[in-house]
């Protein structure tokens, strides 16, 4: 969305009529930083590992890190911190739930390397994905064969073990009423403030019915409003190692083990005005109502 200042103060108002001046220009100009970075770029691109990324022209942002590379980011951020390749070596079966599909890569390189450490392994992989996008480059090398059933089949198939459904449309509406337990959630999305729709309390509490005690959500993001929210639902937080730039991800557990947040980032944490939780209480707020009511918190 390229939007100007003056523009966004207006719709700024619209939806909180009852804000001073100065509040409405506050929460105007937080939304054009974010609106103000969303530069458009060609749809194809390579990222820094060799593999290739799609750009999103409704979100306005690649599906993957091109600095950490696409496969890269797979492996670091998702799998890796997730402990699935751990758990694959004396599990039967492991269950994934993928947030936001995309381009297929997450769960093409689960299913690739989780297969690698024990062939008889079971997966039982649940998507969820606004809709499937067109013209997505097939990964090579090993993961190729994984990635190219998956668009194959897509939104369902069986093979080798392997079960996997895509809920098409919102993963609000689909998680809401859906009867799993996953030992690891690869949580997604655009970033927070691009696609703040699945960062809130109420999708993360969504969440939290859908992954195992001891099963690890993972995700690329270290915003404070999303970790806070964490917290909130009484997740334990880590963070991930970086990939491609200077901050880690998030790991959290309800009861498995993860490694403590700095007391630095803890700190930020508990005092910073942005750690205060995104909220969308009916579950389908705009992004643009999540933000306003977000910033309105933080400037409170
Ligand atoms: C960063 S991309 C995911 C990349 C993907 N995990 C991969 O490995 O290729 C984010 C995805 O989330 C999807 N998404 C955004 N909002 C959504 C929503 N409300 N419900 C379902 N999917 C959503 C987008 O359509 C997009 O495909």
């Amino acid at each position: 969305m390229s939007e100007d200042l003056r523009s966004l103060e207006e719709k700024v108002k619209d939806l909180r009529p009852y804000l001073d001046d100065r509040k409405v220009k506050k929460i105007a100009l937080e939304l054009f930083r974010i609106y103000k970075r969303q530069i458009p770029k060609d749809a194809l691109e390579k990222t820094a590992d060799g593999s290739y990324t799609l750009w999103s022209e409704t979100f306005k942002e690649p599906y993957h890190s091109v600095s950490a590379g696409a496969v890269r980011e797979c492996r670091l951020k998702f799998l890796y911190p997730s402990g699935l390749l751990t758990k694959a070596v004396r599990s039967d079966s492991l269950s994934i739930l993928d947030v936001g599909f995309g381009l297929g890569y997450n769960v093409a390189v689960a299913i690739t390397l989780l297969k690698a450490v024990n062939s008889s392994l079971r997966l039982k992989i649940v998507s969820c994905e606004l809709r499937k996008p067109t013209n997505v480059p097939i990964l090579k090398g090993p993961y190729g064969v994984w990635h190219r059933w998956l668009m194959e089949v897509f939104p369902e198939g069986e093979k080798e073990g392997v079960s996997f459904l895509c809920l098409e449309g919102d993963a609000r509406k689909n998680l809401k009423s859906l009867s799993f337990k996953a030992d690891a959630v690869f949580l997604d999305p655009f970033s927070p403030y691009v696609n703040p729709e699945l960062w809130t309390l109420e999708f993360l509490s969504i969440l939290k019915n859908l992954i195992k005690e001891e099963g690890y959500l993972t995700t690329y993001s270290k915003a404070l409003p999303f970790r806070k929210a964490l917290l909130d639902l009484g997740f334990k937080i880590g963070e991930t190692s970086p990939v491609g730039r200077r901050g880690g991800g998030t790991v959290a557990s309800l009861k498995g083990p993860v490694i403590p947040l700095s007391q630095k980032e803890r700190r930020r944490l508990s005092s910073s005005p942005y750690a205060v939780p995104m909220r969308d209480p009916s579950l389908r707020g705009t992004s643009l109502e999540i933000l306003i009511r977000y910033f309105e918190e933080v400037h409170r």
